[in-house]
Formats: C-alpha cells, sequence, structure tokens
C-alpha cells in the first residue's frame, strides 16, 4: 500500500515511522518547505516531494495529514481529490463552521488521530464503566500536561515555528485547549457518551506568564506575540494552561491542558472516582494497567486490554478491513462533536 504524506514537520515524520512500520509504502511527500522535503527525502528515502498536493505526479492508496492546524481545512479539501483514503490530524479545524464543511463535502474515508486513546489501561477503565465495577461515578478528573514552555523540553519555542503555532493567534486553534483538549474531549466520549462544557475555573495566557515573571521571554518574534494579547476584541484566546468544568452525561468532571506543567514533560492522567472504588491512569507510569483503589483502601493493577492504535486502524481502513474498526472509531463526526465543544469554550 502506497501512501502520500503531507506536512513533514515534527508529526508527519512520527506518521512516515508509524506507518513505514506497518508495511506502507512512502510514494511522496508534500511541504511548503524546501528543507523539510529535503530532509524527507534524505532520511525516509521518499521517491517525489513537493510543494502541492497538486503537483503529486505518482499513485497513491491514502493520504497521510500533518500541517498546522490553520492549514487543515485547506490541505484536507485539496487532498480530498485523490478520492483516497485520508489520516487527520487533530482538531479538526480551528472553527466549528470549517468542520461542518468538511463534514458535508469531504467524500473519502477518512478519519482523526486522536492518538490519546491509544492506552490499554482506558480501554480497561472503559469496560469496567461499561460493567459498572467501580458502582456509581462520582467524579472524573482528567488531566493532559505538557512542560515545553517553562523548560525548553521540546526545544526553543520562541525561535521555533513548529512550536510557536501552537501558541499564537495567527495560526493556533486555541492554544493548549485545542491542541491538548482536543484529546481529553475525544477520551471523555469515547468513555461515557457525552459531554458538555459547563464553565471555565481558570485560565492562564501566555503574555500573562510573560508579565508575572514565570517564564523567560525574549525574542525578535516578541512583538509579534505581545500585539496579540487575548484581550484584543476579535482575537482567539490562547490559553497556555486551561481548567474547566464538564458534565460527562451527567457526572461532573474536571479537564487541565496546561504546556507549563512543573512535573510531567507529557502525561496523561485520569481519575475516575465512583462509590465502590476508584480508578487512576497515569501514563508515565503504566500505560497498560488500571489502578483500582477498593473503598477498603487495596490497590489493584489490571490490564489484559490491548488498545487498537490509530496508525493499526488506517491500516484496516486502507486495505478494506473495516469489520475489524471498533465501534467508536475516530471518525469525522466525532472530531466534529470534538470541535463543537472547543468551540464553546475557546469562543
Ligand atoms: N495526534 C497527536 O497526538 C498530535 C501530536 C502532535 C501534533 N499533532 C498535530 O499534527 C499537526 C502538525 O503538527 P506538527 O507538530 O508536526 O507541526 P510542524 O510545524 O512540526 O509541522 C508542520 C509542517 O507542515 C508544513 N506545512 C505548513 N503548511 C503547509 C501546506 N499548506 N502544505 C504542506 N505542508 C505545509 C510545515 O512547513 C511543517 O513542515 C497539527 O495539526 C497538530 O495538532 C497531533
Amino acid at each position: 500500500m502506497k501512501l502520500l504524506m503531507v506536512g513533514l514537520g515534527s508529526m508527519g515524520k512520527y506518521h512516515m515511522k508509524k506507518f513505514s512500520a506497518l508495511g506502507f509504502e512512502l510514494a511522496g511527500g508534500v511541504d511548503t518547505d524546501p528543507a523539510m522535503r529535503e530532509e524527507a527525502k534524505q532520511t525516509y528515502g521518499i521517491p517525489w516531494a513537493g510543494e502541492k498536493i497538486s503537483d503529486f505526479p505518482g499513485i497513491t492508496d491514502a493520504v497521510s495529514l500533518a500541517v498546522p492546524d490553520s492549514m487543515h481545512r485547506d490541505c484536507y479539501i485539496e487532498a480530498d481529490l485523490l478520492g483516497k483514503p485520508m489520516f487527520l490530524e487533530k482538531p479538526l479545524t480551528r472553527h466549528l463552521c470549517d468542520a461542518e464543511f468538511l463534514k458535508n463535502n469531504l467524500k473519502s474515508p477518512c478519519m482523526v488521530n486522536f492518538s490519546k486513546r491509544n492506552v490499554g489501561a482506558l480501554f480497561v477503565l472503559k469496560n469496567m464503566l461499561e460493567e459498572g465495577s467501580l458502582g456509581k461515578i462520582e467524579k472524573v478528573e482528567i488531566e493532559y500536561c505538557q512542560n515545553w514552555l517553562s523548560h525548553d523540553s521540546m526545544g526553543n519555542w520562541r525561535e521555533n515555528d513548529s512550536l510557536l503555532w501552537r501558541i499564537s493567534p495567527e495560526f493556533s486553534a486555541g492554544g493548549c485547549f485545542a491542541d491538548l483538549g482536543a484529546h481529553m474531549i475525544e477520551t471523555m466520549i469515547m468513555l461515557f457518551g457525552k459531554i458538555e462544557f459547563k464553565k471555565t475555573l481558570s485560565m492562564t495566557t501566555l503574555p500573562e506568564l510573560i508579565r508575572k515573571g514565570r517564564i523567560q521571554y525574549s525574542s525578535s518574534k516578541e512583538a509579534k506575540y505581545h500585539a496579540s494579547l487575548p484581550s484584543s476584541p476579535g482575537q482567539p484566546i490562547i490559553p497556555v494552561d486551561y481548567l474547566g468544568l464538564f458534565d460527562a452525561d451527567g457526572i461532573p468532571c474536571t479537564i487541565r491542558c496546561t504546556f507549563i506543567s512543573d512535573i510531567y514533560n507529557e502525561a496523561t492522567i485520569i481519575k475516575v472516582f465512583g462509590s465502590k472504588a476508584t480508578a487512576m491512569i497515569d501514563t508515565t507510569k503504566d500505560r497498560k494497567n488500571l489502578f483500582v483503589t477498593s473503598t477498603d483502601g487495596t490497590v489493584q493493577a489490571i490490564g489484559g486490554v490491548k488498545a487498537l492504535p490509530t496508525y493499526e486502524m488506517f491500516k484496516d481502513l486502507v486495505s478494506g478491513q473495516t469489520q475489524l474498526l471498533p465501534k467508536d472509531f475516530p471518525s469525522l463526526e466525532r472530531a466534529v462533536e470534538v470541535q463543537r465543544i472547543l468551540e464553546e469554550v475557546l469562543y
């Protein structure tokens, strides 16, 4: 099976690694940046690399796209003309109207890479919730933390465009909540069927952090980011730390997403408090086992359920083995539902 890769940045490289390991042959790569095209040719042996999808001269069985959020809508529309299954990145778009436009207009089979569901412990939890083993669910806490703003652990974000687009209103769909929150919302829909936004409990923006001296900031690009303070009318809000209250099918749920965690490089932490037991996932410690603490204090590690990774799901979709896809496949419709919640929170 041949694959055309669109967007050859950090996530595009990861897609190429994953899909090559699953047996896809890279048929070509598209990126507007000549340096990225050259690197992809050298490192991944791509036979063709070009600036536009429409320039691709070869044939392919599938298209994978990993371009910045602000480019999703247009690139997805262009790639759809190839008429092949498409692997799309989250968040689906910057705005709900664009997400709905895609849902109504894309003709090719699509799936969206909500990759934070690629955790076995999550499916153990899903089974336990379905069986009612935790008792009546009282509350849910979910956090997705990264720390690249405070420690530069992913590189110098002041200069590096591939990090800056996540916090610049010009390119970002809405900072950490659109980026990381999209995953958490999808996870909650997967676990509880539906989720509604209630209210924002707290939010920190990049200019606030700079003002308080919490992070060091000096760059020629400084003026650009100060000019787009979220208080300016018409500017989207760009939270770098966000905590909100949601309703997960009648259960109170808090979601926190942050780019400035002092503790974690990258972590998904989920706690579900039930009348019989509390279940916890901490992906920094264990991705396979769910830790269940009963009311008498005993702790059990429960595993044994394999998550079908999104990359493998896409392979099944491309090879026509759709009977292997799970019921709650991360479809275009699911991504639009996630976008609806993002929009309620951010605008
Ligand atoms: N699913 C996940 O867990 C996950 C993780 C990280 C990033 N992402 C998503 O992946 C996407 C890309 O993120 P990234 O970190 O790789 O960004 P990146 O900046 O590293 O890479 C994006 C690449 O797209 C190229 N590009 C920009 N406009 C283009 C266009 N019109 N046509 C072709 N190429 C174009 C850029 O030159 C760059 O090389 C984002 O939507 C992001 O939210 C998803």
